[in-house]
């Protein structure tokens, strides 16, 4: 493989579409076996080859901007399929959902409410909509990704939903159609969506008898990937996952939506990089610079987190310690420290994995770099 990833130019994605259609008929054939609806959280990759795969599989799609409303319709999504999440949601994008006629806008303060009522009014429509709820829930994930905590900008808190709920049942232009939780990413210990199911079951009682009547239950995504080990866990778990909900949900028949977007696309995607330069700092420490940085795949600057990283050219049997640096002009453009690889240098190709979701779709343009190209294994 290294051999035919050569000839490309550097730095640019590489996706095994093999492996991506394992993930997807993974996560479909467990969701058919207990009805559950997926939607694919498209903020995690909006590469069109891989929005034509993940079509094929019928799933809906979780959408975080009008204009990635209008990127779902234009990959052939079905509208009837898409919901519409996010804390700040301009006229414009809301406009634009209604009159595309999603299946829902989730929703995440009280006025936003009284805004889409207006806007649908103004469209002489009922707009379907989802109450994001914040369960006030610690996911057990990076701090930068965790999104379920009472504090946090998301959904609306539930003490606010109670007070109001008379008048959000007198607004005429909205339907309440279902309830909506997201409460982070990334996560590991599964037994957090134990507390989820938990905090999910209180809420669809108590509204029931406070004589709210709504339908679906969106749990969101959050579903984690092995970034320490990717070769151990190429498909995420969906059937533990689906299992723990199916067993501690109590939602009455309603139907159950998720919102998966790193578990689906993260391993099918690496970063390919070569290496430019090799230097020493005055403390010793051996720099390898390479040709991609933080505007290719920022999660390391940003979040800190982990990528797993080969040299998948290097035949050497000496083995080095080193720092992986990018191209870019600020020091947290860091890609691993003391990372131990075969003695790496000038022109190797190094492979920076588990980069398929939040990698391209996080991409900038700083320092006027291109943005990378993209590789598909079924092209090659
Ligand atoms: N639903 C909602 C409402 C969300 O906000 C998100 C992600 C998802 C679903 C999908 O979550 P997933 O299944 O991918 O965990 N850029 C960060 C991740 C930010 C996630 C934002 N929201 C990263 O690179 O780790």
């Amino acid at each position: 493989m290294a051999g035919r990833l050569g000839q490309f130019e550097t730095p640019f994605y590489f996706y095994d579409i093999a492996l991506l259609r394992q993930t997807l008929e993974a996560a479909v054939s467990v969701a058919e076996k207990y009805g559950y609806v997926i939607h694919y959280a498209i903020k995690a990759n909006y590469d069109p080859h891989i929005l034509a795969v993940i079509k094929e599989y019928g799933l809906g799609v979780d959408c975080a901007s009008g204009n990635e409303v209008n990127c779902a319709i234009k990959a052939g999504f079905d509208p009837s399929g898409i919901v519409y999440a996010g804390v700040g949601k301009r006229d414009k994008e809301i406009r634009y959902a209604i009159e595309q006629g999603i299946f829902a806008i989730n929703v995440e303060s009280l006025q936003e409410l009284q805004v889409i009522d207006s806007i649908a009014a103004s469209q002489g429509k009922v707009q379907n909509i989802g109450l994001r709820v914040n369960p006030d829930i610690d996911p057990k994930t990076n701090k930068c990704i965790d999104t379920g905590q009472a504090d946090s900008k998301f959904g609306i808190s539930y003490e606010e939903l109670i007070d109001n709920l008379d008048n959000i049942k007198a607004l005429k232009n909205i339907h309440v159609a279902g309830i909506h939780l997201h409460i982070g990413s990334q996560i590991r210990e599964l037994h957090v969506f134990e507390y989820l199911c938990a905090k999910v079951n209180a809420i669809v009682e108590h509204l029931g008898n406070l004589g709210l009547e709504f339908g679906f239950v969106d749990v969101g995504g959050g579903l984690g990937i092995n970034y320490d080990f990717p070769e151990n866990e190429p498909v995420p778990n969906f059937a533990s996952v689906f299992s723990i909900i199916n067993s501690h949900l109590k939602v009455g028949g309603r139907p159950v939506h998720f919102e998966f977007g790193r578990a689906l696309v993260a391993q099918c995607g690496e970063l390919i990089t070569r290496v430019l330069f090799n230097k020493t700092t005055a403390s010793g420490r051996k720099l390898v610079i390479v040709d991609a940085s933080m505007t290719e795949l920022i999660r390391p600057a940003l979040y800190g987190a982990y990528h797993n990283i080969e040299n998948i050219t290097s035949v050497s049997e000496e083995k080095q310690r080193y720092t992986i640096v990018g191209t870019a002009c600020e020091s947290t453009d860091v890609f691993d420290e003391g990372l131990t690889l075969p003695k790496t240098e000038r022109g190797d190709l190094l492979t920076i994995k588990s980069a398929g979701a939040y990698g391209m779709s996080m991409a900038s343009r700083y320092n006027l770099h291109d943005l990378p190209a993209a590789v598909y294994s079924d092209e090659l």
